[in-house]
């Protein structure tokens, strides 16, 4: 029965936005293995070149398209590429700055929305039509566990991660019916090469306090393989959300540290 199948992965496309590191290059590796022809986004070419070449040769189909999330003209050229397209993670995002909300950089918060709200808004509009001719597609937000509860010096992340969160929601409201999923993963803590280093505008000493002390961060490849194991359930199970933190984490402001 087709509600009763996995979506087929066989030349299928997965495209993920942000492949060029963290999450996203997980994710890519993962989906990719998972038997999708992946299709690499992000601002560095070199990066996502080099990825693709990598899945490659370990026998999986990788290509390499560069694309900033927020020029909706890039992205609707970007989306005239294909004709159906299975899964859409929109992982291209992150932080800036940790500022109070007293003297956070307005400029910060509106990147912030920009990236994360309006980025996956970009990607989701321009590929919605091909994800519905697939038959079977899905939409899948990386958003935070920032997207449902904030915590001090987070409010200009917190509040485009709760942007993210609404934009999944609402989809799925608006949507019901047509042949598309959406999938929203919150993870907590997780230690990335960049996000912290990024937040922080490459100061390795505030970036290194993040994770100071937590004896094991969630790892971009803990979350591919949540956001993996979503996408191939059988088409007709949605998991709505799913929310995902290290051990050590029992909110955004309660964890766990050694001495
Ligand atoms: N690490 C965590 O603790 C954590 C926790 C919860 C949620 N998240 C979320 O998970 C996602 C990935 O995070 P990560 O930890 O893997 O961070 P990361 O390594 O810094 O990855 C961020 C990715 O986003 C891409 N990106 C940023 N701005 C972009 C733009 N304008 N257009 C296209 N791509 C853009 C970057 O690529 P280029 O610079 O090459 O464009 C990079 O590949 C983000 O949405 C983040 O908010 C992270």
């Amino acid at each position: 029965m087709a509600t009763a199948a996995a979506p087929s992965a066989a030349s299928r496309i997965a495209v993920v936005t942000g492949a060029s590191s963290g999450i996203g290059a997980a994710t890519a590796r993962q989906l990719a293995a998972a038997g999708y022809r992946v299709v690499l986004t992000a601002r560095r070419k070199d990066r996502i070149e080099a990825l693709a070449e990598e899945i490659e040769a370990a026998g999986h189909k990788a290509t390499a398209y560069p694309l900033d999330v927020t020029d909706r003209e890039a992205v609707d050229e970007f989306a005239t590429a294909f004709k159906t397209v299975g899964v859409l993670v929109n992982n291209a995002g992150g932080a800036l700055g940790a500022d109070p909300v007293a003297t956070g950089d307005p400029d910060d918060w509106r990147r912030m929305y920009e990236t994360n709200v309006i980025g996956t808004l970009n990607l989701t509009q321009a590929l919605l039509p091909k994800l519905e001719a697939s038959g079977d597609g899905t939409v899948v937000v990386v958003s935070s566990t920032a997207g449902l509860s904030t915590y001090e010096g987070g409010a200009g992340y917190v509040a485009a991660k709760h942007g993210e969160h609404v934009l999944a929601e609402t989809l799925r409201l608006e949507i019901v019916g047509r042949p598309v999923r959406v999938v929203e993963i919150a993870p907590g803590m997780v230690k990335t090469d960049e996000f912290a280093l990024t937040r922080f505008g490459g100061d390795q000493d505030k970036a290194a306090k993040v994770y100071q002390g937590v004896a094991a961060p969630l790892t971009a490849d803990d979350v591919a393989d949540t956001i993996t194991w979503a996408v191939t359930r059988p088409a007709h199970v949605n998991i709505d959300l799913l929310v995902v933190r290290p051990r050590a984490q029992a909110s955004n402001t309660k964890v766990h540290r050694e001495a």
